[in-house]
């Protein structure tokens, strides 16, 4: 059912030195800072010839990435991202199996502008996942 490994996302307290560590000491193309009220983040892509990795850095008070901050100080990996052709099916099939869907379990536009879906870490293996429709 999983396709491509669309990203991996790194929280981070500071996007400008996370943005100078992968862009000047590991020489990777990095976009601009892309602010995302309505998702609590700051988002950062670094584009690499695979795959993406997002960095966030909170936005507003309310940020969904404050806790793990809080938990990580140094910053960490906070969720992956795989590929799905049909989200709605992908969805309905992991309900069927017991996964649990975060929030209303309605797709939500992400970071891309594409249909996404988070997933209960403690389903995955201790890790947030997210399902992005390509
Ligand atoms: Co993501």
């Amino acid at each position: 059912m999983i396709g491509r490994l669309n990203h991996v996302a790194i929280a981070v307290r500071d996007l400008a030195a996370a943005t100078a560590v992968y862009r000047d000491t590991l020489g990777a193309k990095v976009t601009a800072p892309m602010p995302q009220p309505e998702h609590g983040v700051t988002v950062v892509f670094v584009e690499l010839p695979n795959t993406k990795i997002e960095f966030l850095e909170p936005l507003g008070a309310a940020s969904p990435i404050a806790k793990f901050l809080e938990r990580n100080p140094d910053g960490g990996i906070h969720h992956l991202c795989y590929e799905v052709d049909d989200i709605l099916a992908a969805r309905d099939k992991l309900k069927a199996e017991g996964a649990r869907v975060l929030g209303d379990g309605n797709p939500k536009t992400g970071a891309h502008g594409k249909p996404v879906l988070f997933l209960h870490p403690k389903d995955f293996l201790g890790t947030l996942t997210e399902l992005e429709q390509v």
